[in-house]
C-alpha cells in the first residue's frame, strides 16, 4: 500500500519551471504525493501528455469558468504551487488567490522564484514586474491567513543564448558571461559573489518545502521567504572554471561602472529587466551564500547533490 499522504495542484505545471516542479512531485518525491494535479489551458499539449503519462491528473484551466474550475481543482488538495507565466491575466491571478483562500489547502507557494525583490534598492524606479509580485504576495498573505504561504527566491540562470518567447528566462550570456568569446563583463566587482540554482534543484526544493510545510512538526521551521542557493560563484570563478574545463587561457573580465548603470536605470525606469538584475548581482543582493535554507530543504545533501557551475560548463 502506498504511504503517500499528500496531494498537490500545480498551476503553470507545464511551464519552463513548472514542468520541473511537476516532475519532482511525480518522480523523486512520489512516495509522499498520491495526487499531482497539473492545471493547463491545453491538456492535449505534448508536455501535458508527457506529465499525464508519468502519473499527473490534468485539469483544464478553462479561463471562462475560473471559479468553478479552481474550486474543483483545489478540492482535497493539501498544497498549491503557483508557477504561472508572468503573462497570465489579472483575472486568472485574482481567481487563483480567491479560490486558494476558500479552499482547505494548508500550504501555498507564491508565483515568485526570482531574486529577492524585497531587498532591492531602486526607490522610486522599481521594476514594475517586481512591484506586481509584491502586490500579489501582500494580497495573498492577507487573504490566506491561517495557511502557510511560501515565497521561494533564487537566481536561476541558463547557459543558452536564446530567450524563450513568453518567458522571463535569463541566460548567463545576458548577464555578461560570453563563453564563446571567453569575455566576461560585470557591473561592479568581478569578485562579488552571487548565487545561482539549477531549475531541477529549485523544483526539488519546492517539493521538499511542501513536505516540510505539511508536517506539523516541521512546518514552523519553514520561513515565509525561503532563499535557495544551489551554487555561489563570482565572475572571476566562472572565468576560471571555463578556462579549466575548456582548456583555454583565462578570459578577459571587463568591470563596468555599477553606479553609472544604476543611474541609467533611474533615467529609464522599467525598460531593461536584465540591467536591473545585473545591478542586483553587482550590489551583492543575489549572494544568498550565508542566508539560505539549503540546510533545511536538503540537509547534508541527503536528498540530492546541488548542481555546480562546473557541471553546467561541462555539459555545454
Ligand atoms: N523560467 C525562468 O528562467 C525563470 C527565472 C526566474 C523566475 N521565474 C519565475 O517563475 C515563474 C514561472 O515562470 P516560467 O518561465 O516557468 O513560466 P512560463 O513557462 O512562461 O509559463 C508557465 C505556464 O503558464 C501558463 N501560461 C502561459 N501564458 C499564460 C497566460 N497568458 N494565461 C494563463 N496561463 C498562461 C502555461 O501553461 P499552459 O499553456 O499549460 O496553460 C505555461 O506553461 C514566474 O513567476 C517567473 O517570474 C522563471
Amino acid at each position: 500500500m502506498s504511504a503517500a499522504t499528500h496531494s498537490v495542484a500545480v498551476l503553470g505545471g507545464t511551464g519552463a519551471l513548472g514542468k520541473q516542479i511537476s516532475l519532482a512531485f511525480l518522480t523523486e518525491f512520489k512516495s509522499n504525493f498520491h495526487t499531482v494535479r497539473v492545471l493547463t489551458r491545453d491538456p492535449s499539449s505534448a508536455v501535458a501528455k508527457e506529465l499525464a503519462e508519468r502519473g499527473a491528473s490534468l485539469v483544464k484551466l478553462d479561463e471562462s469558468h475560473l471559479t468553478r474550475v479552481l474550486d474543483d481543482a483545489f478540492k482535497d488538495v493539501d498544497v498549491v504551487v503557483n508557477a504561472l507565466s508572468t503573462k497570465s491575466s489579472d483575472a486568472t491571478n485574482q481567481a487563483v488567490i480567491d479560490a486558494a483562500a476558500r479552499s482547505n489547502i494548508k500550504a501555498y507557494f507564491l508565483d515568485e522564484y526570482g531574486s529577492d525583490h524585497w531587498i532591492n534598492e531602486f526607490s522610486g524606479y522599481e521594476h514594475p514586474g517586481w512591484l506586481e509580485k509584491q502586490r500579489i504576495a501582500t494580497e495573498t498573505r492577507k487573504k490566506l491567513q491561517g495557511k502557510k504561504v511560501i515565497a521561494v527566491s533564487k537566481l536561476q540562470l541558463k547557459w543558452n543564448h536564446v530567450n524563450i518567447a513568453n518567458s522571463l528566462s535569463v541566460s548567463y550570456h545576458n548577464v555578461g558571461v560570453d563563453i564563446e568569446n571567453n569575455v566576461y563583463s560585470v557591473y561592479g566587482s568581478p569578485s562579488q559573489k552571487f548565487s545561482t540554482t539549477a531549475k531541477t534543484d529549485v523544483a526539488r526544493s519546492v517539493a521538499r518545502l511542501a513536505i516540510l510545510a505539511l508536517d506539523p512538526a516541521t512546518a514552523p521551521k519553514v520561513p515565509d521567504n525561503v532563499r535557495i542557493a544551489g551554487a555561489t560563484v563570482t565572475y572571476e570563478e566562472i572565468r576560471d572554471i571555463v578556462a579549466r574545463v575548456k582548456g583555454v587561457p583565462k578570459g578577459e573580465i571587463k568591470a563596468e561602472d555599477l553606479q553609472q548603470h544604476k543611474e541609467d536605470i533611474r533615467q529609464h525606469p522599467g525598460e531593461n529587466f536584465i540591467d536591473y538584475l545585473r545591478v542586483v548581482i553587482g550590489e551583492g543582493k543575489a549572494d544568498f551564500s550565508t542566508t539560505n535554507a539549503n540546510a533545511l530543504v536538503n540537509p547534508g545533501e541527503a536528498f540530492w547533490k546541488w548542481t555546480t557551475v562546473e557541471e553546467y560548463v561541462r555539459a555545454l
